[in-house]
C-alpha cells in the first residue's frame, strides 16, 4: 500500500527568507488560503518573534485558514516559544516548530555550547512548547553536518520530551542523495523511540540537490517533507513542492507514496506566489516553468502529433495548465506547421504549403517565435493584392480655442461618394470619428506618430498609425503638407488593410469550404 507523505509547506517562512521576497500579512493570508486549496498538510506561516508583521500574519492565518495544521517557528528560547504560541492561539490545529543547531561548526562558532548543553536546551524547549501545543516539531539545525551518533542522541531525547515530528534539515545544502538517504535509514535503526515520531526532512538547494535529497529520504523512511512553492527560499532556495509532489505522483510505481495535494492547483499557486513575491519562475523550471510543456524541435513536434506520450510524461492539465504547446520556431517541421494552419482554419494545397513553409523558415530564422498572426501574413502573401476599398476625396476640419473641433469627410467607394461629419477631442480625433461613421468600423487606435519627411515650412508630414480590430493589428501611413490630411490618409490606409485582411481570410475560408 502507498504511504502518505505529509507535505509541510514553508513558503511563508523559509520561502519568504528568499532575498527580496517579503510579503505583507494580508498577502501571506492570501497565499495560505491558496495553499489550503492546494491541499498541503501543514502551513508554516512565519517566525513570530522575528517581526510584528510575521506575528500578525501567523495570527491571521491561524484565525482564517481551516484544514491544514498551522505551524510557527521558534528558537529554543522562552520568548520565541511564547510568541509562536500567542500567534497560533486561534488555530484549531496548531504546531510549534522549535529548532536548535547541533553541528560542531554551529556549536563551536555560533552557540559556544557543549553537546550536553545542547541536549538539555533542546529537551527543555520541546517540554516548554508542549505546554501550548500537543503537536511539537523539533529541528536540529544543520543536522546533515552533525555527527550521526550525536544526532541520534538528540533525537531520542526530544522524542522522549514529547516531540511528535523530528525534522532533519540539510541547512546549507551540503548533503548528497545516497548519504542523506543513509542518514535517514540510520535514524530509523538507531533512534530507539523513533516509532513515536514522524521523520521529516528539510533540504536546501545549494548544490541543486534539494529535491533528490528529499526523495532519497522518503525512500529511506521519511514521512514528511518540507518544501516551498517554486522552490523559493534562503540562498539557492528550498526543495520545490511541485517537483516532489509530481515525482511521487508520476513515479508512484517506484516510490509507492502519495500526498494529499490537488495537483490541478499547482500552476495557480505557483503564479500567485510569483506575482506576490515578485520572483519570476525561470522558463525551464520543472513543472511550472513557462517552457515545461512547450515543444519546439521538429522531431519532437512530429512525435507529439503522432502520440503525446512520445515526448510528454505528464499532461499539463494535471498541474492546472491549459495544454501543451507546439512552439513554431526555426526548428519546427512541416507537420506542426500544417497542423497549426489547420487549427487556424487554413488548409493549403501541397504546392501552396511548400511555398508557405519556405517563407515560414525564412521568417523563423529571424524571429524567435512565429505567432498565429505571422502565419496568416505568410499565407496571405499568396493571395490577390490588397484592396483599396475607400479613397479620401475631401477633408475639412474646423477647430480653435472657442470652436468644437469638427470634421467633414467625403470618401469614394466603388465610384460612389459618401459624406459625413463628426465632432471630436481635436481635429484628428474628429476626422477619425467621421471615418468610423462612414466605414462602420471603430478600430482601437493603438499608436499614432507624426514626423516631417522634408525640411522647411511646407515640409511633408508623414503620419503612421497602428489600429487593432477583432484581434488583427495593422499599420497605415499617409503623407501630406497638411498634417490633418496626412492623419486621415494614414487612418484610411490602415482601415483598407483591415478590410482586405478580413476579405482575404473569408476568401481562404470559402475556398476551404469548397475544397476541403
Ligand atoms: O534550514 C534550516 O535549518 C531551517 C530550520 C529552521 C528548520 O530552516
Ligand atoms: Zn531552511
Amino acid at each position: 500500500m502507498a504511504r502518505h507523505i505529509v507535505i509541510f509547506d514553508t513558503t511563508l517562512r523559509d520561502g519568504e527568507q528568499c532575498p527580496g521576497a517579503s510579503l505583507t500579512p494580508q498577502q501571506k493570508l492570501e497565499v495560505a488560503k491558496q495553499l489550503a486549496r492546494l491541499g498541503v498538510d501543514v502551513i508554516e506561516g512565519g517566525f513570530p518573534i522575528a517581526s510584528p508583521g510575521d506575528a500578525q500574519a501567523v495570527r491571521m492565518i491561524a484565525q482564517a485558514v481551516k484544514g491544514p495544521v498551522i505551524a510557527a517557528l521558534a528558537r529554543s528560547l522562552p520568548a520565541d516559544i511564547d510568541a509562536a504560541a500567542a500567534a497560533l492561539a486561534p488555530a484549531k490545529r496548531r504546531r510549534i516548530h522549535v529548532f536548535l543547531a547541533t553541528s560542531p561548526i554551529h556549536r563551536k562558532f555560533k552557540l559556544h555550547k557543549a553537546e550536553a548543553e545542547i541536549v538539555r536546551q533542546a529537551v527543555w524547549a520541546v517540554g516548554y512548547a508542549k505546554k501550548y501545543a500537543k503537536d511539537v516539531e523539533f529541528s536540529p539545525e544543520d543536522a546533515s553536518r552533525t555527527e550521526p551518533e550525536f544526532l541520534f542522541q538528540v533525537l531520542e531525547a526530544v522524542i522522549k520530551a514529547g516531540a511528535t515530528t523530528v525534522n532533519i534539515p540539510d541547512t546549507v545544502g551540503f548533503a548528497v542523495p545516497d548519504q542523506f538517504g543513509a542518514l535517514i535509514q540510520g535514524i530509523t535503526e538507531h533512534v530507539r523511540n523513533i516509532d513515536r515520531a514522524v521523520i521529516s526532512v528539510h533540504c536546501h538547494n545549494d548544490l541543486g540537490l534539494s529535491v533528490p535529497n528529499s526523495l532519497a529520504a522518503i525512500t529511506h523512511g521519511a514521512g514528511q517533507v518540507e518544501c516551498t512553492i517554486n522552490g523559493i527560499g534562503e540562498r539557492a532556495g528550498n526543495a520545490s513542492l511541485e517537483e516532489i509532489v509530481m515525482t511521487l505522483k508520476i513515479r508512484g510505481d517506484f516510490y509507492r507514496a502519495t500526498t494529499g495535494i490537488d495537483t490541478t492547483q499547482i500552476a495557480k499557486t505557483s503564479k500567485l506566489v510569483s506575482a506576490l513575491t515578485g520572483i519570476p519562475v525561470q522558463p525551464n523550471k520543472a513543472i511550472v516553468g513557462g517552457n515545461a510543456f512547450r515543444h519546439e524541435s521538429g522531431i519532437h513536434q512530429d512525435g507529439m502529433l503522432k502520440h503525446r506520450a512520445t515526448y510528454e510524461i505528464m499532461r499539463p492539465e494535471l498541474v492546472g495548465l491549459g495544454g501543451s504547446q507546439l512552439v513554431l520556431g526555426k526548428l519546427s517541421g512541416r507537420h506542426a506547421f500544417a497542423k497549426r494552419l489547420g487549427s487556424l482554419g487554413v488548409r493549403l494545397s501541397p504546392p501552396e504549403l511548400d511555398r508557405a513553409f519556405a517563407r515560414f523558415k525564412v521568417l523563423a530564422d529571424k524571429k524567435k517565435e512565429v505567432f498565429d498572426e505571422d502565419l496568416m501574413a505568410i499565407v496571405e502573401e499568396d493571395l490577390p493584392a490588397e484592396l483599396e476599398t475607400y479613397k479620401l476625396a475631401y477633408v475639412h476640419t474646423a477647430s480653435g480655442s472657442d470652436t468644437v473641433p469638427t470634421a467633414t469627410i467625403r470618401l469614394a467607394k466603388k465610384g460612389k461618394l459618401l459624406q459625413d461629419a463628426a465632432c471630436g477631442d481635436g481635429p484628428v480625433d474628429a476626422c477619425y470619428k467621421t471615418i468610423d461613421r462612414l466605414t462602420g468600423l471603430s478600430p482601437e487606435l493603438v499608436d499614432y506618430g507624426l514626423h516631417a519627411v522634408t525640411k522647411g515650412k511646407d515640409a511633408l508630414g508623414e503620419v503612421a498609425v497602428t489600429l487593432r480590430h477583432q484581434g488583427v493589428e495593422v499599420t497605415g501611413r499617409g503623407t501630406s503638407t497638411d498634417v490633418i490630411e496626412a492623419s486621415a490618409k494614414a487612418y484610411l490606409h490602415a482601415i483598407n488593410k483591415l478590410i482586405s485582411s478580413t476579405t482575404r481570410r473569408s476568401y481562404l475560408k470559402r475556398r476551404q469550404a469548397l475544397h476541403p
